[in-house]
């Protein structure tokens, strides 16, 4: 039995959960960087999300006339200012985060030995993630694109063209 679940969730629970959310896993993130990218350039010192160069990765573009973006669609942001930060997005859908940025799970990932893996997921970083501070949580910051489903690039606007 444990071996027929096993198969069954290697072929299926790496795309989607049983009632229709997408729980991303280490492994989608593991071509990332093939993915279409928008480099960003330098901007005044703020927050250390927006600080340095970064580039934007997105796994999939949504339908031409998409006023939100897809279940399963995964957004990246690395800091290329030598910390090796990188965040991402991703759409899980249903009631995920419902409150804030509704359907959108936050994650930090980071690559070990040769490998992109999860640091920490979740509708809010956890505790300890040196997200303390309430003014820093990725929901209030990205609050300012509500109106864009929570994405805030500028290359990122619905719809996407
Ligand atoms: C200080 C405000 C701020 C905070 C806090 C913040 N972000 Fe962002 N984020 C931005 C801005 C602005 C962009 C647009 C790209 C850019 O200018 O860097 C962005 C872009 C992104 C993107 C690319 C998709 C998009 O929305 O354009 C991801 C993924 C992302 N952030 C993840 C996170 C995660 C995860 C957290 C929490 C750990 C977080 N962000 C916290 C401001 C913030």
């Amino acid at each position: 039995m444990r071996v027929l679940l096993l198969t069954i969730c290697l072929l299926g629970c790496t795309t989607a959960a049983p009632d229709g959310e997408f729980i991303v896993q280490d492994s989608d993130f593991g071509d990332f960087e093939t993915w279409q990218h928008w480099p960003i350039a330098a901007t005044a010192p703020g927050s250390f999300h927006t600080t340095g160069p970064r580039i934007v990765y997105l796994n999939r573009k949504p339908p031409a006339d998409a006023t939100v973006f897809p279940v399963g669609t995964i957004l990246v942001k690395t800091l290329e200012n030598g910390s090796g930060d990188t965040f991402a997005m991703v759409k899980r859908g249903g009631d995920y985060n419902a409150d804030w940025a509704r359907g959108w799970e936050w994650l930090e990932i980071t690559k070990t030995s040769g490998q992109w893996r999860i640091v920490w997921r979740g509708d809010t970083p956890p505790e300890g993630a040196g997200y303390a501070e309430e003014g820093v949580s990725c929901n209030l910051c990205h609050a300012m694109a509500r109106t864009n489903d929570w994405v805030q690039s500028k290359v990122l606007k619905l719809p996407m063209q």
